[in-house]
């Protein structure tokens, strides 16, 4: 296993769409273990391969932080199937050090993923799992949540992130 180095906004990597996984192979398993590692060695709960410069349609989600094997969710090629209510909360991401940002996100979501061998399952999940597997998807898709926040919430954080980068806080 190895750790991976997790990009940082603004690089252009974190806004490319990803494209459908078509191989399920060794490669693409042991880029999912690297990225397991890397997750919980961060610490987070959620990172999606372009945070770590692949543009595969994979992304790795665990609410303990490694503590708990069943709640480690390995997803490829993720699709909403149904989203119910709207919930307003705090969240982070590995890719923006320190910025919390209030967002907008389904309350429940279903989701239709494949497993590391090709296998679909399904995902219903609340809370804050459904935040976050829901907030990985965004990434496989190019969407960073600076995108979820209003103009003027947005503006405020780059502004911030710039002046961060400026002092080389970032
Ligand atoms: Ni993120």
């Amino acid at each position: 296993m190895a750790l991976l180095e997790i990009l940082k906004y603004p690089d252009p990597r974190l806004e490319q769409v990803c494209p459908t996984e078509e191989q399920f192979d060794d490669s693409l398993r042991k880029l999912a273990r690297d990225m397991i590692e890397t997750m919980h060695h961060a610490p987070g709960i959620g990172l999606a391969a372009p945070q770590v410069g692949r543009h595969e349609r994979l992304t790795v989600v665990d609410l303990s932080s490694g503590a708990e094997p069943d709640e480690l969710f390995v997803l490829v090629n993720p699709v909403v199937l149904e989203t119910h209510g709207e919930v307003r909360e705090e969240e982070g991401c590995l890719s923006f050090p320190d910025l919390m940002l209030i967002v907008p996100r389904p309350e429940r979501v279903v989701v239709e993923a494949q497993d590391l061998h090709g296998k679909p399952f399904r995902v219903k999940a609340d809370e804050l799992l459904a935040r976050c597997i829901h907030h990985e998807i965004d990434h496989l898709d190019g969407i960073l949540f600076l995108e979820r926040v209003s103009p003027l919430k947005r503006d405020l954080a780059r502004r911030k992130i710039n002046k961060r980068i400026r002092a080389d806080d970032w």
